[in-house]
């Protein structure tokens, strides 16, 4: 008998995952939490996304839990996670659908598709002067399997590109920043700042009205853009929209927020400046990461290493 596989998922579709793993591990007992979970000492394996915290600990033989996205903050929250390896998600079509976010909506502000659309809606013919993309400095918060992947892509647009990390991440054609000694001088030379940080304690509220004001909005483009889909509660809702009203904001684009969904009451959904999208910059698709998290299964079951663990000191 092989070991049980368990599928915890919350605010996405589970019969999807479910269908998927039976399809590609018909041999193994796979239990879908909270209709199919059968006897918990059997149970070896977590597969999880937003699962209530305290429900882990109830399955004592745990011996690995994967993440069903990129992100951990939704399983490093339980005080109560069992001490096993937590592996998250790295996969080329994860990766690349953020790329393909983020390109989007830098040229969304670099095009200037706003105050086109609006002219649309007067009928109003007008150009305006359109700097190339080798004027405009793009900054990437989080320089790692994603932000390294879109920091590429516009690089190879032809964006002056910078990113700031933790620790030094050199990377071809990027200008590099790290820690806190880099901090200042990556936002004083970045027009538009995306944002892919993990959300931990050190990055919780990051993107504030200081940091704002800190940002460049006298480059090509005549004002700073903000583009977060790291994480909601790296930023401060309150302090973007006074950003956005006093000028040392343009524009945002944001994928994420520190409640989700975004409450029918918040102002961003009513600001011209702002562009919403529902967390969904780069969704985790079962057709493409089923397979990489039973080939973590079976390596780990070979008694090689699980790729992609975090750290739990640094919370991911
Ligand atoms: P990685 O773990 O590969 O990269 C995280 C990066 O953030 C690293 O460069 C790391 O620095 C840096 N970092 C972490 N903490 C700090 C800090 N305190 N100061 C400065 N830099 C810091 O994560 P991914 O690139 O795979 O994913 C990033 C995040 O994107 C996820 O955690 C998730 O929140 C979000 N995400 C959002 C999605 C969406 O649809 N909106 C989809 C997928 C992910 P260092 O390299 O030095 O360790
Ligand atoms: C992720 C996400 O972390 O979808 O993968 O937010």
């Amino acid at each position: 008998m092989t070991a049980s596989i368990l599928l915890a998922i919350a605010g996405w579709n589970a019969q999807e995952w479910d269908d998927r793993f039976r399809a590609l591990a018909p041999g193994r007992d796979i239990r879908c939490w909270p209709d199919r979970v059968g006897d918990r000492t059997d149970v070896a394996y977590a597969c999880t996304w937003n699962a209530p915290p305290g429900l882990l600990a109830g399955f004592p033989h745990l011996e690995a839990i994967f993440s069903l996205g990129a992100g951990v903050d939704h399983l490093i929250g339980d005080p109560t996670l069992p001490q096993v390896p937590v592996a998250r998600i790295v996969d080329a079509d994860l990766t690349r659908r953020m790329t393909e976010y983020v390109v989007l909506h830098v040229l969304m502000h670099h095009r200037r598709v706003a105050r086109y659309r609006a002219q649309q809606g007067e009928r109003l013919w007008r150009d305006h002067h359109q700097p190339a993309a080798r004027e405009v400095a793009v900054g990437i918060m989080g320089l790692g399997v994603l932000g390294r992947d879109a920091a590429a892509m516009l690089s190879h647009l032809g964006f002056r590109v910078a990113g700031w990390s933790r620790t030094a991440k050199p990377l071809p054609g990027v200008e590099i920043f790290h820690g806190r000694q880099g901090y200042d001088a990556f936002l004083a030379r970045t027009e538009v700042l995306v944002c892919l940080l993990p959300h931990t304690p050190a990055t919780e509220g990051i993107l504030n009205l200081a940091l704002f004001r800190q940002l460049k909005r006298d480059g090509a483009l005549g004002g700073a853009y903000l583009i977060n889909a790291g994480r909601g509660k790296l930023q401060v809702d309150a302090d973007i929209i006074a950003a956005l009203d006093e000028g040392s904001l343009a524009a945002a684009s944001l994928d994420v927020f520190p409640t989700e969904p975004l409450p029918p009451v918040s102002p961003l959904w009513a600001h011209p400046n702002v562009t919403v999208t529902p967390h969904n910059a780069a969704e985790s698709d079962p057709r493409a990461l089923v397979i990489h998290v039973l080939n973590q299964i079976a390596r780990f079951e070979r008694g090689e290493p699980l790729e992609h663990v975090i750290d739990r000191r640094l919370g991911y």
